[in-house]
């Protein structure tokens, strides 16, 4: 075979930063990468028990019927499937966007919708429309960790508000409100996983919903829910999301089909009201013009064949099952100065180690037994969580789960060894947290809530 007439170098070399260096934009200093991003790079190796990302697992779906599927729409549909579509997305994309919504109890207006490409891109799409350089932007602590490259590449000032078992402090967001407002500063908007949060696992309680909604009608903010886990629970009851209380004045909603049917096929929503919506359509359309025509073709046919709540229910059987292993697990094989939460739905567990343990460094040394997860620094802005881990439940099978939990328990007990064997004290001994899962308040918390 002939060679391409042009081979890309495979890294740059530092002369070849210096000559681009001085052509950089301003964000680009302060662009960072997503630790999971990484991650996912050294976790490819097919040895590795990888409990970092947060990947559905898309092997649920039936082959045969994602063929029927695609081949009715090559059938029936392929000139208009494989075209440019509307910047706002197809109607009938909305339509189930609608129902998906309708399934929480949500009502929006199908005129406040947009059809992005992933949650990601409304994520990204809501920073482009109100985030000027040196905004104050609020998020939970800790927070989406692939939320925090986009405010950083907005040039945000992130504000992290602290979380606990019940979800955000609504006590100290108000304090920090309090404190902006005597700066005379305004944040663009607080950005909240109320519901089985990622990387917490944790949901923010119906007391505290209330207040936040309230705040922001009172102070005119604007609140940005983050749902892509709401429909996945696998015990206790379901509460209203913030959109629901507010009505949609002040809250603007974003939500995926990525953890319902498929990441692959890239499509995700955002819902605000009509004169945020307005800029974030012109936003999308110097983006990526539109959002992929087959993936809505094929998200259409999926509505169609109304299953698509079946294979919900089916893939969250499969999670329940999954997160009882890794519980089972960790109640197993963590020691016990290690708590962890116990999430009554979505894809994460978040563990917290003693404080002299850095879960980077021993991330570093999990790796040598061919076991990932995030460390929990990836969801802070300012280096916090070093302690802490994000463990993933729905990638692979329980046995895969409970061996990744044992390595990593082991290199754990070894970290704790050696600081007791360095520091001649005995580590301090935590009690092991009970097993009081999926009924309600009993979550074992990483720090228990308190206040509101
Ligand atoms: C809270 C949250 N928001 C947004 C996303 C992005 O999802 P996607 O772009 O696949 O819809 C994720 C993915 O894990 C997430 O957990």
């Amino acid at each position: 075979m002939p060679e391409p007439p042009h081979r890309r170098r495979a890294h740059a070399s530092s002369s070849d930063l210096e000559r681009y260096a001085g052509l950089f934009a301003e964000r680009t200093r302060v662009m960072r990468s997503s630790a999971m991003r990484d991650l996912m790079a050294v976790t490819a190796r097919p040895e590795v028990i990888s409990l970092a990302g947060g990947l559905p697992d898309t092997s649920t779906f039936p082959p045969q019927t994602f063929a029927a599927q695609m081949t009715r729409i090559a059938q029936e549909s392929a000139a208009e499937a494989l075209q440019y579509g509307p910047t706002e997305g197809f109607r009938e994309t909305v339509d189930c966007i609608v129902e998906v919504m309708g399934a929480e109890g949500m009502l929006p207006d199908p005129e406040d919708v947009i059809v992005t490409t992933g949650g990601q891109q409304a994520i990204d799409l809501v920073c482009k429309t109100l985030v000027d350089p040196g905004d104050a932007v609020i998020c939970e602590a800790p927070t989406y960790p692939g939320a925090i490259p986009v405010f950083c590449s907005y040039q945000a000032e992130t504000i992290q508000i602290e979380c606990d078992a019940a979800g955000m402090r609504i006590d100290e967001l108000e304090d920090t409100l309090e404190r902006l407002e005597i700066e005379g500063r305004r944040p663009k908007f607080i950005y909240s996983v109320p519901t089985f949060q990622n990387p917490a696992g944790v949901t923010m309680s119906l007391e505290r919903r209330r207040r936040l909604v309230e705040i922001a009608r009172s102070r005119e903010l604007l609140v940005v829910e983050d749902n892509p886990y709401g429909l996945l629970r696998y015990g206790g009851e379901a509460l209203p999301p913030l959109y629901q209380l507010d009505g949609g004045d002040f809250v603007i909603y974003i939500g995926t089909f990525s953890k319902i049917l498929s990441p692959g096929i890239r499509l995700g929503w955002a819902v605000a009201p009509p004169p945020v919506m307005e800029k974030v359509v012109l936003g999308k359309q110097a983006s990526d013009l539109c959002t992929s025509t087959l993936t809505q073709y094929f998200v259409r046919e999926h509505f169609a064949s109304g299953r698509w709540r079946e294979y919900v229910e089916s893939v969250g059987a499969i999670y329940r099952e999954r997160r009882d292993a890794m519980l089972a697990a960790l109640e197993r094989y963590f020691p016990a100065q290690a708590s962890w939460t116990e999430p009554e739905g979505g894809l994460f567990v978040w563990a917290t180690l003693p404080p002299y343990i850095d879960t980077s460094d021993l991330l570093a040394k999990a790796l040598r037994e061919d076991v990932a997860f995030v460390p929990g620094q990836a969801a802070y802005v300012d280096g916090r969580g070093r302690n802490s881990m994000r463990l993933n439940f729905s990638a692979g099978g329980e046995d895969e789960i409970r061996e990744g939990i044992r390595r990593i328990g082991k290199t754990i007990a070894e970290q704790v060894e050696l600081y007791g064997a360095l520091t001649g004290e005995a580590p301090e001994v935590a009690p092991r947290p009970q097993s009081q899962r999926s009924d309600g308040e009993n979550v074992v918390p990483f720090r228990k809530a308190e206040g509101a």
